[in-house]
């Protein structure tokens, strides 16, 4: 699938006339072009969808509906994962450990009156195991389970540590052990091991302006792949001596190409990519086309080089680098100013553009993350053809904020 045109400020604006900002869009054209590229960069893996990084049910189901390569949903919370289920949702993985007892007890039911379709849930040590027996009577059937393995680079044996600080499980002895305390407890199923490289899926190569620290980057995911490949076949061939693993997971949107070249990964889960927020503009290994964007209305000038827009705040999660702010995107030039960044209630943009704009005009910026844009707006305004063809609730807008 070719790129979609990108779209000018003028386009946008006619495209949205009639709607009043502030507002939230997805076009879907691009939306599609983003999930074309990233099949085609899972290298004919299966491709699970992170719902975390879409957040509106809507284009979930039209993600799984579009092509057979994307297949089930990787969730983020249980109560999230149950109201999916609930909704007809299949094949779902929740990537995160929970204590949430009332939410266990409903999964057990599910677990019943399915045993082999319920959601399967994330564990790294026995506590999470105790916790999912403690809602099961003795009757109950199996909870299936995935074993979190650390997928962090270990540096100068152990002196530097690179990527997310999730699981304590990282040796292949250390899975084997919950592996097998696993195989011991009778009401639950090993089904699935997980490892997500957030350290190379998650953190671009290129960012801008830092060159050196591009080349550190890229030297640390070369490295990190290379002995995870290594780490994630040994464990899934010890597991796999006493215990049938249906799925190994792996990968984000950053790293499906090499994720999705190692044989011992069953599947690679991509969300980000969708969408394409603005911290996925500075990879090396591929190139997205923005897809989602929030429009915020200019209501005061004051001076007459500066446009400020109402609200957009939008501060993604993370490390709190500048890199999570929002970005202006439309008209191109526009810049935030450097002392009061993206604001609770108002954002002054600089740069050339600012000028020309009125109050009244809207500017249309980008999100640094994908879902978390959906906590902001209830409707996503959909766009195809360049034209308004449909709006659908987020999370949001159905009333559910999970997280
Ligand atoms: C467990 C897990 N897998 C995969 C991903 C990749 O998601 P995305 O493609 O949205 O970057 C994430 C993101 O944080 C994750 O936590």
């Amino acid at each position: 699938m070719s790129s979609p045109p990108a779209r000018s400020h003028g386009e946008l604006e006619s495209i949205f006339a009639e709607v009043e900002a502030p507002f939230a869009f997805v076009d879907l054209d691009a939306m599609g072009a983003n999930a074309a590229a990233m099949l085609g960069r899972a290298g004919g893996k299966p491709v699970r969808v992170a719902s975390k990084s879409l957040r509106c049910r809507a284009l979930l189901e039209r993600v799984l509906r579009a092509d057979p390569g994307f297949e089930g949903l990787m969730t983020f919370t249980l109560p999230e994962t149950l109201w999916l289920a609930e909704q007809g949702f299949e094949n779902l993985l929740l990537a995160y450990p929970t204590a949430d007892t009332g939410a266990l007890g409903e999964l057990a039911l599910r677990s019943v009156a399915n045993p082999d379709g319920a959601p399967i849930v994330m564990v790294d040590c026995a506590e999470h195991l105790d916790a999912i027996e403690s809602v099961l009577g003795a009757g109950a059937a199996p909870v299936r389970v995935c074993i979190d393995l650390d997928a962090s680079w270990w540096w100068l044996g152990g002196r530097v540590k690179a990527g997310p600080k999730r699981s304590p499980v990282h040796t292949v002895e250390q899975a084997v052990e919950l592996a097998r305390e696993i195989e011991r407890r009778p009401q639950l199923d090993l089904a699935a091991l997980m490892a997500y490289e957030g350290q190379i899926a998650g953190v671009g190569d290129r960012p801008p302006g830092q060159r050196l620290r591009g080349a550190a980057i890229r030297f640390m995911q070369r490295r990190s792949a290379a002995e995870l490949a290594e780490r994630r076949a040994a464990v899934v061939a010890a597991i796999r001596d006493f215990a049938e693993l249906q799925i190994v997971n792996g990968g984000g949107t950053g790293s499906l190409e090499l994720t999705g070249a190692e044989d011992a990964v069953t599947e690679v889960t991509a969300g980000s990519g969708f969408y394409a927020p603005a911290l996925f503009d500075h990879y090396s290994r591929f190139a997205l086309t923005p897809a989602a964007g929030f429009a915020l209305p200019i209501v005061r000038k004051p001076s007459a080089g500066v446009a400020t827009a109402l609200g957009g705040g939008y501060l993604a999660s993370g490390g709190g680098d500048p890199a999570r702010l929002p970005v202006p995107w439309l008209p191109e030039g526009l810049r935030l100013d450097a002392e009061e960044g993206a604001g609770e209630v108002q954002t002054p943009l600089l740069g050339a553009p600012a000028a020309e704009l009125a109050i009244g005009d809207r500017v249309y910026m980008r999100h640094a993350k994908a879902g978390e844009l959906c906590e902001r707006f209830d409707v996503l305004h959909l766009l195809e053809g360049g034209e308004i063809v449909d709006a659908v609730p987020t999370y949001r807008g159905e009333a559910r904020a999970f997280l």
